[in-house]
């Protein structure tokens, strides 16, 4: 690209005045291939305008979590909470991602206990006392996609399904920190990794986090175990999900063969997930969906 080109990030500005000295500062970092260090493509690159959309997207969602947060409660069907999302996501102009994708039933996420993810609302799942619940909700507004999930505790809570939650949210919070621009990849789960098996816990690695944005995954793919300074370069302008899976027990999980989603813990311990949607800045990190 010559430098009175119009930049290829979309954003109307020449090149020189855009993301010449980002793609310049790019080349100038030496990969490692032997940590399978590789650059951003720029198609996960977002400027302004994609980046004013995702928060647009992330108040939405973040409204609708917060609805959830007030409704929930025992004696409820899951369904119920998936019906009042999915109307509040559309009166407020936006569309719920999960609707449809790949062949997805439901609108939202609901996983409960040994559930680690994708559970399918169903007027027959009702919440108990003593249950840990994720809610996982993603909006779509103006074409772009935000992703958060939180959990919820129903009624009265073991102690140790309450600790699990609290280590899980910690874990979350600790691999954001550990995004940070001109670092890697791998430093997310790094971080995650050791302060789950700190408390005797376990990582889901057969899902992960993901660039979202302009579609709902998008590279890189955020494995919450692994190695700092490995994987791709994290940058200003990418948008990824840190949205670690922590069990009580063993890591493995599979998915249900009858309905093609829902995974459960394979030795049915409890299972936990945090997740916020992150924009790496300049300097740092902004949170654009919790
Ligand atoms: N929201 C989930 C994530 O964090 C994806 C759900 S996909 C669905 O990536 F199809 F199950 F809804
Ligand atoms: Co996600
Ligand atoms: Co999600």
């Amino acid at each position: 690209m010559h430098r009175n080109d119009l930049c290829w990030c979309g954003s109307g500005l020449k090149y020189k005045r855009c993301h010449l000295d980002f793609d310049e500062k790019i080349a100038s970092i030496k990969l490692d291939p032997r940590r399978g260090q590789i650059k951003p493509p720029h198609e996960i690159i977002k400027n302004e305008k994609d980046i004013a959309g995702i928060i647009k997207s992330g108040q939405i969602n973040n409204a609708a979590l917060d609805l959830v947060a007030d409704n929930i409660k025992e004696g409820m069907d899951t369904l119920t909470l998936n019906d009042m999302v999915h109307k509040f996501i559309v009166d407020n102009g936006g569309i719920p991602a999960c609707l449809n994708y790949a062949g997805y039933p439901k609108s939202i996420c609901i996983s409960i206990n040994n559930v680690v993810c994708h559970g399918i609302p169903s007027k027959d799942t009702i919440l108990k006392d003593g249950d840990i619940v994720n809610v996982d909700i993603t909006t779509i507004f103006d074409g772009y996609f935000a992703d958060a999930s939180r959990m919820f505790m129903i009624g009265n809570v073991s102690p140790e399904a309450k600790k699990l939650v609290e280590v899980t949210k910690k874990c979350m919070e600790l691999g954001i920190e550990a995004v940070r621009p001109w670092h890697f990849v791998g430093d997310i789960g790094a971080m995650i990794q050791k302060y789950a098996h700190a408390n005797n816990y376990s990582v889901v690695t057969a899902l992960g986090g993901h660039g979202v944005g302009k579609k709902f995954h998008e590279e890189p793919f955020v494995n919450h175990a692994g190695e700092k300074n490995t994987g791709m370069l994290l940058v200003p302008g990418m948008v990824l999900t840190v949205e670690p899976m922590i069990n009580i027990g063993g890591h493995d999980v599979y998915t249900d063969e009858k309905d093609g989603w829902t995974v459960y813990t394979k030795d049915g311990s409890l299972s936990a997930q945090w997740e916020k949607t992150i924009l790496i800045t300049q300097t740092g990190t902004q949170i654009l969906a919790d």
